[in-house]
């Protein structure tokens, strides 16, 4: 059994350990880390917001909700992500670009992970790859984009595109493959995951999927929906979907949303979660500021109902 002692040892050396694949240690010690009053000295992953936009209007994602209806596209400034950077060595594992919406819609998204890429920081970007051209492709391969996780909701063109709406799964899978052609002719260490959310729709397709891109992924993931307090429609979309009282998000990750504001959560699509602004105290200091610790103290005695954002949030 692990003491708190080698949890902070590890906590602290959090920015130089390797990224593990299945990382059940590092979940294990996020869990620890929930039931201690102090956050952990390194944060696991700073996520980032780069387009708060989408070019989907996916069953199981708050931009096919009405509120999301002719609201303007906002794009991260890649000056934003490199003062992050800069403060960042050094307790941070891994940067992530796709706390909702879509990242490719950045322009600069290449530019980003460059940032990421140059101070030894680990780089993610979540996709629906319908904006991967073999030129981005390029340009993310050579700025040294660790992951690249897409998500993929079903293993026909069928049920793809009723559950990823306004996609083309021919489009996938030819972005996707020449995705792949090109990190291995360049020899690039980009790892490629493939993310599937679960519903009614597709829970038959789910083994499919692994054998139908199993020879252009290093590794699947499956998961139910949340609702984000705000998708009630997602309750009983998914028959597993459970409600819990803590959730790890609070000592995982932060999240940066395009105007330097940063939540609790990746998946606070209203900016209800705000616990400070990246562009006025560093951070680090939002990190560990009194009203983040307040709202870990919340989920650590199963009090979610008094943090607005988690009241109603159903996680699967
Ligand atoms: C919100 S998207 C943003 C990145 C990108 N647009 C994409 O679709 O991959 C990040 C991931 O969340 C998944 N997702 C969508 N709706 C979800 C929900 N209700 N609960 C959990 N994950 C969800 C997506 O399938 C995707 O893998
Ligand atoms: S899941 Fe991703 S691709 Fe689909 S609508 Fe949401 S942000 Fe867009």
């Amino acid at each position: 059994m692990r003491t708190a002692r080698d949890y902070t040892r590890s906590a602290l050396k959090g920015a130089t350990r390797p990224l593990g694949w299945v990382d059940r240690e590092r979940k294990g010690e996020l869990d620890f880390w929930l039931d201690h009053a102090l956050p952990p000295s390194s944060i696991y992953q700073i996520t980032f917001r780069a387009a708060d936009g989408c070019n989907l209007r996916c069953k199981t994602c708050h931009f096919s909700m009405d509120y999301r209806k002719g609201q303007k596209t906002l794009l991260m400034d890649p000056e934003l992500v490199r003062e992050v950077v800069d403060q960042s060595r050094g307790w941070v594992s891994l940067m992530g670009f796709s706390a909702s919406g879509e990242p490719l819609i950045n322009p600069q998204i290449d530019k980003m992970i460059g940032y990421v890429s140059a101070a030894g920081i680990k780089s993610k970007i979540g996709t629906n790859a319908m904006l991967l051209t073999p030129d981005l492709s390029r340009r993310l391969l050579e700025a040294g984009l660790s992951i690249l996780k897409v998500s993929i909701d079903g293993a026909t063109a069928e049920t793809f595109e009723t559950v990823r709406v306004g996609a083309s799964f021919e489009k996938l899978c030819d972005n996707l493959e020449a995705f792949w052609r090109l990190r291995n002719e360049t020899g690039a260490k980009t790892k490629i995951v493939v993310n599937t959310v679960i519903t009614k729709d597709n829970e038959h397709e789910i083994e499919d999927i692994k054998k139908n891109f199993g020879h252009i992924a290093d590794k699947f993931a499956a998961k139910y929906p949340s609702t984000f307090g705000i998708m009630s429609s997602l309750c009983d979309y998914s028959p597993s979907a459970m409600t819990q009282k803590r959730c790890n998000q609070l000592v995982k990750r932060m999240t940066i949303i395009t105007d330097g504001r940063a939540t609790i959560c990746c998946g606070d699509n209203q900016n209800v979660g705000v616990v400070g602004n990246v562009r006025e105290t560093s951070a680090l200091e939002v990190w560990r500021s009194a009203l983040y610790n307040e709202w870990r103290g919340y989920h650590r005695s199963g009090q979610t109902e008094k943090i607005p954002l988690c009241k109603d949030c159903v996680f699967g």
